[in-house]
């Protein structure tokens, strides 16, 4: 069944994997959103199934909770939680740093609020989400509906003066009518192709009534796991300042691979 899976989906899979060692029995993990994310939750629910794992989840979206509850994980919201132990989430960029680009599929406020509430947050992505200046990927900004066209234009006017190489933004859409998140608002998509200063720009753009947050992780991940289409994967923790590298075999799971 794996031999079915895209060089891409081998990677994120085994990225997924190995990043289950950081999950311990009891832990209360929060659930990223995206189809990195998706493979962990997928894998979790293999251990719960088959090795008894007893974990509490708390999911960074709608998508996520559903596919949570749909493997056996015990999912509760954050205020139940209260504080996390470790998120694992998927990234549209990473840096040297290990700060990241978030909210390619729209989730980013759930998921900063998610990975600000735990002791550890580890990305897991494929080597292509790697980069050495966070920007190519349109960072992504929530904003509430109200007066949404104003908070565009005062971004665009904010962006004149900070070091980015474009200042295009766009709305997201879906189909013809603007993206909802989960939380209902909208998503300016601004395409900067390249960030010099994250940071600044981070804390810049989150100044501008209308914005809700932006999708800047700064100083908020401590390890990625980066998953090769060869079943290679790279441990880089940033605070221990280790690499390591492992490789997993790929097996053939009917229960987890019956819904691709
Ligand atoms: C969701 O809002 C995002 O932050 C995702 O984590 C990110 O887009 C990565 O998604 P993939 O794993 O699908 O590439």
């Amino acid at each position: 069944m794996t031999n079915n899976l895209s060089p891409i989906d081998k990677a994120k899979f085994v990225a997924a994997k190995r990043a289950t060692d950081f999950v311990e029995d009891g832990m209360r993990v929060g659930l990223g959103t995206g189809s990195t994310a998706a493979w962990l939750v997928r894998c979790l629910g293999d251990l719960i199934e088959k090795e008894g794992l007893r974990i509490t989840g708390v999911p960074t979206s709608s998508r996520t909770a559903d596919l949570a509850r749909e493997v056996g994980i015990k999912v509760v919201s954050l205020d139940e939680a209260k504080w996390l132990d470790i998120t694992i989430d998927g990234a549209d960029e990473y840096d040297g740093n290990l700060n990241l680009i978030k909210g390619g599929g729209g989730a980013l406020l759930q998921e900063k609020i998610v990975a600000t509430a735990s002791d550890q947050m580890v990305v897991i992505a494929d080597i292509s989400k790697q980069v050495d200046t966070l920007g190519a990927f349109p960072l992504p900004v929530e904003v509430v509906p109200f007066g949404w066209q104003t908070t565009k234009a005062l971004v665009e006017e904010t962006l004149v003066g900070l070091d980015v190489l474009g200042q295009t933004t766009t709305l997201r859409l879906n189909g013809d009518t603007p993206y909802i998140t989960d939380e209902g608002n909208y998503i300016v998509d601004l395409h900067l192709k390249r960030i010099g200063n994250p940071r600044q720009m981070s804390l810049v753009i989150n100044q501008i009534p209308g914005v809700v947050e932006n999708g800047l992780f700064i100083d908020i991940c401590d390890a990625v796991v980066i998953g090769f289409g060869d079943g290679k994967v790279e441990v880089r923790d940033i605070n221990a300042g280790t690499i390591e590298e492992d490789h997993l075999d790929f097996i053939d799971d009917e229960n987890m691979f019956s819904d691709l």
